[in-house]
């Protein structure tokens, strides 16, 4: 747990970032973070009680950046691990046989895979439901329910849910509420403060920022649900290393920066994708005309850089994949440079067609993770690319 009265707290967003949870103090007083690169400790004789003893366990390195995540998420304890995915199997691990989860209709491919493959074999039972639609959410609660796990906004849909609402009726339900706010980033939206029970991050997105790194987060403000969440890392074994969360501490002190430009640059790609004939829809939580528009302006300070597209023409599928100049034909988002994915044959391949279909997965849909360059070489790009 993390001293939520440490001066750490009191700075501003912006300097927060930069300055980390533990600043310079100790050591040398290193302005960069030092790598604590060794698996193990010295330890000064039986019965003490030191710190770090093994670094599956713990590191310093570790420990830093997950609690410098933790308080920009306002939470009091975070945990690092070594892939988003690694996050979501310690938050599924919280759960026993024979629990349910109701879980958004619309998300990461890799987490439905992880529901439906592997958690589903351990007698564990998911419902999907469109959690922008609250009494979807609530008629879809059992008493075997023990956590209603969302992402908002949707992986590739762009749907939003209310996240207080949805906290509410978490609450009354004695459940536990779970929000991936990879998309947003606590830059915009802090799911802790909304009344959520545990924040998830892919942190290889915008947290690091710069596509070099996988990594991944667990944020809660619970003295029960930390000392939980610190038995499954030090068991389950896969904390993020030294050297990757060093990489994130440096991406992330960038990150109001990135995010401001990210968010610039989507709206102004989403307004001009409105008017290219070959787009049929465009989904960008940040258009007025976005179902979820009031709502997220409510819950977020900002809307974020991601944002999906339909195009009329299948047949034109192939070469716009081909990209452009500055926009890159690969999986993934949240960094520096503008990635354009195709969730069919990607990002959610394990869905199964008759779910894609339902959601809206098609071979229509395209999705742009949206860089920081020139918004007007990326407008060039698709400009070419969508003739
Ligand atoms: C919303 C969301 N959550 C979780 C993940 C999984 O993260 P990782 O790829 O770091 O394992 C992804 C991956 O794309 C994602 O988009």
């Amino acid at each position: 747990m993390i001293d939520k009265n440490s001066k750490s707290f009191k700075r501003k967003f912006d300097s927060a970032v930069v300055h980390g949870y533990s600043s310079c103090e100790g050591g040398y007083g290193a302005v960069s973070f030092p790598i604590y690169q060794t698996s193990t400790y010295k330890n000064p004789g039986l019965g003490s009680d030191i710190e770090f003893s093994y670094s599956r366990c713990s590191n310093p390195t570790r420990a830093e950046v997950q609690n410098t995540v933790a308080l920009l998420e306002q939470g009091s304890a975070g945990f690092a691990f070594t892939s988003g995915l690694s996050a979501i199997l310690a938050c599924f691990s919280l759960l026993s046989a024979g629990d349910h989860v109701v879980i958004s209709d619309d998300i990461y491919g890799g987490a439905y895979r992880m529901a439906e493959e592997i958690f589903k074999r351990f007698n564990l039972s998911f419902t999907r439901v469109d959690e922008s639609n609250l009494s979807a959410v609530e008629n879809a609660i059992t008493e075997k329910t023990k956590m209603i796990y969302l992402e908002s906004p949707t992986n590739p849909m762009m749907k939003v849910a209310d996240i207080k609402a949805i906290a509410e009726i978490s609450k009354k339900h004695g459940l536990l509420l779970t929000v991936d706010n990879t998309f947003l980033s606590p830059y915009f939206q802090k799911p802790l403060t909304l009344g959520a029970d545990i924040v998830i991050h892919s942190g290889t997105k915008y947290l690091t920022g710069h596509n070099d790194t996988t990594a991944g987060f667990v944020i809660v403000d619970d003295e029960d649900l930390a000392k939980r969440l610190d038995l499954i890392v030090r068991t389950e074994g896969n904390g993020l290393s030294p050297f990757d969360s060093w990489l994130v501490l440096r991406g992330i002190q960038t990150l109001p920066l990135r995010m401001k430009k990210h968010e610039e640059n989507a709206l102004k790609v989403a307004k001009f994708l409105k008017t290219v004939p070959l787009v049929e829809e465009v989904y960008y939580v940040g258009l007025e005309d976005h179902p979820s528009f009031e709502i997220s302006k409510k819950q977020s300070t900002g809307f974020g850089g991601m944002l999906s597209f339909t195009v009329k023409d299948v047949s034109k599928v192939p070469q716009i994949l081909k990209g452009g100049d500055v926009i890159i034909f690969a999986e993934g988002l949240g960094g520096t440079a503008t990635l354009i994915t195709y969730p069919l044959t990607q990002t959610h391949a394990s869905i199964p067609k008759e779910v894609r279909d339902e959601i809206g997965i098609t071979d229509k849909l395209i999705r742009l993770s949206v860089g920081i360059e020139d918004a007007e070489d990326i407008i060039n790009d698709l400009k070419n690319m969508l003739k």
